[in-house]
């Protein structure tokens, strides 16, 4: 378990030697352009230095927008950031990996990536459509392609040094095992739902075991309510300790060993979620004695995402 004496500081190391992510990550998945970019560069701001994004987010040039300007304004060097991408769907055969990486890479204007992952281990129909259906409203998958044949691809991304690391989404422990077990270059974060209701343990158990960073998303169960921001044992211990319930969830989860990510749309909201302490070890006990369990994110069983920005 990690415990420094500044939670908002921790940095976990990647595997192969690919650098160290802030463990506290900015999650760009925005529906508005205008949004994404203020939020983006307030997150940049208030001291984040981890940023999310993905090719299906359809606003990368909007981030890398607001990223260059929060740079060149804040005198901070592309190295001081962490920025990862993620392959679409769409994209799983090894012929359009490439092709997609070097659009996202141009689209958030960079020139390396320090992560990328496959955002869903669901390969769909290749093509321009990202969410292509048949006439009844069914997902088009490809079953032409393995997970496998598009991690061989990534990890070409690698020894052609055009991304530091590669990894995965949205992937069970089974599936994260097949990929370990075959791969050259290891996987060296996936990124899946977490959270008290959600904790993932077995999964987590294997990262820890094997070096890999665990990486949260809706470390605050997407904001829903109900859910683990109203949760009475969250809130119990908000009050006790001085926190709001989300600086909670967050020190929980960072303290427990995972990165994480949230979405602040605001300054203020940025810099409360950047603004946690390390709870005590009984804090710790009580979340993890939680039982409601409860996943609010359906990805992982179609590869087709809510909360996805509509119509752009
Ligand atoms: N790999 C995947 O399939 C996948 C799926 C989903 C998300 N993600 C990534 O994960 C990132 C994080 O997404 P998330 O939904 O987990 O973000 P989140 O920040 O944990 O949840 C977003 C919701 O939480 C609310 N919120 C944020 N900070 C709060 C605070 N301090 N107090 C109370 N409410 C707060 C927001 O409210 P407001 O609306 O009021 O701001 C919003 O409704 C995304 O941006 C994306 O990068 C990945």
């Amino acid at each position: 378990m990690i415990e420094p004496s500044d939670l908002r500081m921790t940095r976990i190391p990647l595997n192969h030697g690919a650098g160290h992510m802030p463990a506290l990550g900015f999650g760009t998945l925005i529906p508005d352009a205008a949004v994404t970019i203020t939020a983006t560069r307030d997150a940049l701001e208030a001291g984040f230095r981890h940023f999310d994004c993905a090719e299906r987010y359809r606003n990368e040039r909007e981030v890398g927008e607001a990223l260059r300007a929060g740079l060149a304004a804040g005198g901070i060097a592309r190295e001081d950031i962490f920025v990862t991408t993620k392959l679409w769907n769409t994209n799983h055969r090894p012929e359009r990996v490439e092709p997609a990486f070097e659009a996202s890479l141009d689209r958030l204007g960079l020139n390396y990536l320090d992560l990328y992952l496959i955002h869903t281990p669901f390969a769909f129909q290749p093509g321009d459509e990202q969410d292509p259906r048949d006439q009844t409203g069914n997902v088009l998958y490809d079953r032409g392609v393995t997970l496998l044949d598009t991690w061989e691809a990534m990890e070409s991304l690698v020894d052609r040094g055009r991304c530091r690391a590669i990894g995965l989404s949205d992937i069970g422990l089974n599936e994260l095992l097949s990929i370990y077990e075959s791969a050259r270059i290891k996987p060296a974060v996936i990124q899946v739902e977490a959270h008290p209701y959600l904790p993932e343990t077995e999964l987590l158990e294997f990262c820890k075991e094997n070096g890999v960073v665990f990486l949260a998303f809706a470390p605050l169960g997407h904001g829903i309510r109900p859910g683990p921001l109203e949760d009475p044992v969250i809130s119990a211990i908000a009050a006790r300790v001085g926190k709001t319930s989300a600086q909670v969830l967050l020190a929980w989860a960072v303290q427990r060993g995972t990165a994480l990510l949230t979405t602040p749309r605001t300054e203020a909201r940025a810099r409360e979620n950047l603004n946690i302490s390390a709870l005590p070890e009984d804090a710790l006990e009580e979340i993890n004695r939680i039982q409601t369990r409860q996943r609010f994110n359906e990805v992982v069983k179609t590869g087709s995402p809510g909360f996805i920005p509509r119509g752009r």
